[in-house]
């Protein structure tokens, strides 16, 4: 660890990144039940790299990280100070999985008034050209971005409610009937009010802060932007045993036939030259005999 001053970001407005990692991940227990879903692999790594590489492609460096008070101790020992991968990592408890949109009102103090991306760490998004799509919302002059996949089971998301001329007309959380096929990802381009405006909603029927609420106020305003994300981009889910095993398979797929690694944040913060050769051959000694240690290696070598 250098605890090296890390700027907040990359991109044009100095955004800074969260991580919602809470959640008791009851649908997957008894996998979850002493250990946060967020934890779980994916192939070959911990589930939130995923998430955390995307808010590094993004050029996002200091993360606020959201946790259970009784995982935290478990994220820090995995995860540090995010100076092994030149970032810069503060974590905070959210005591009860009481809305997305709590997450802002948490990180207020973190975000001390900065536009912000947060990803949830359960959200795996993998296609080509994500650095392009991440770059346009990022330099996006509109309030709040969000991106709009198609799914085939939109009533477990919030869901796009389009007019006929293809303007979005309203955000449904979880509806019986979609409205259409697009599934809001968890990949959310917020500006500074993010958190004034969550502290001004109420608990849904449900008892939580809906991000999809918060995603109204900037409608309303007319100040919100979804892009699709088409075709070409793999949105995982990780929600059910077999959609957890899907994404390990895909993972390992796509790595294996490439051999190239997908969601590696080393790699990503070295191709960014946020550390050295020699910070990435520490980071390879760390993992030791394994192929992910050794991948690191012949990065450098
Ligand atoms: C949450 C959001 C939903 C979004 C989804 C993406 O759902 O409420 O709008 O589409 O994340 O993963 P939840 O994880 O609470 O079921």
């Amino acid at each position: 660890m250098t605890g090296q001053r890390v700027s907040p970001s990359e991109g044009t407005i100095g955004r800074k990144g969260i991580v919602l990692a809470g959640g008791t991940g009851s649908r997957l227990h008894p996998i979850t039940l002493s250990t946060s879903k967020q934890l779980l692999p994916i192939y070959d790594k911990p589930m939130i790299y995923y998430p955390i590489s995307v808010l590094m492609l993004a050029g996002v460096r200091e993360v606020a990280i959201i946790t259970t008070p009784e995982d935290q101790a478990q994220f820090r020992r995995l995860l540090g100070d995010g100076s092994q991968w030149g970032m810069a990592f503060t974590y905070i408890i959210q005591e009860r999985p009481e809305g997305l949109s709590q997450a802002y009102i948490l990180a207020e103090d973190f975000l001390a008034g900065s536009p912000s991306t947060m990803v949830l760490g359960d959200n795996i998004f993998f296609g080509h050209g994500l650095p392009e799509l991440l770059a346009r919302a990022d330099a996006n002059g509109l309030a709040a971005t969000v991106f709009g996949y198609k799914v085939a089971d939109p009533e477990r998301y919030g869901v796009v409610d389009f007019d006929a001329e293809g303007k979005v007309r309203a955000l449904v959380e979880k509806p019986s009937i979609p409205p259409s096929s697009y599934a809001v990802t968890g990949l959310y381009f917020l500006d500074g009010t993010a958190p004034r405006r969550a502290r001004s909603l109420k608990p849904s029927a449900r008892g939580e802060l809906e991000i999809t609420d918060l995603l109204e106020t900037y409608l309303r305003e007319d100040n919100l932007f979804v892009e699709q994300m088409g075709r070409g981009f793999a949105w995982l889910d990780t929600g059910t045993y077999a959609s957890l095993l899907d994404a390990g398979n895909f993972v390992r797929t796509l790595s294996q036939r490439q051999g190239m690694q997908t969601g590696c944040p080393e790699e990503i913060a070295f191709n960014k030259g946020w550390i050295d050769a020699n910070a990435l051959r520490v980071q390879a000694a760390r993992f030791g005999k394994s192929d992910y240690g050794r991948y690191l290696l012949d990065l450098v070598d």
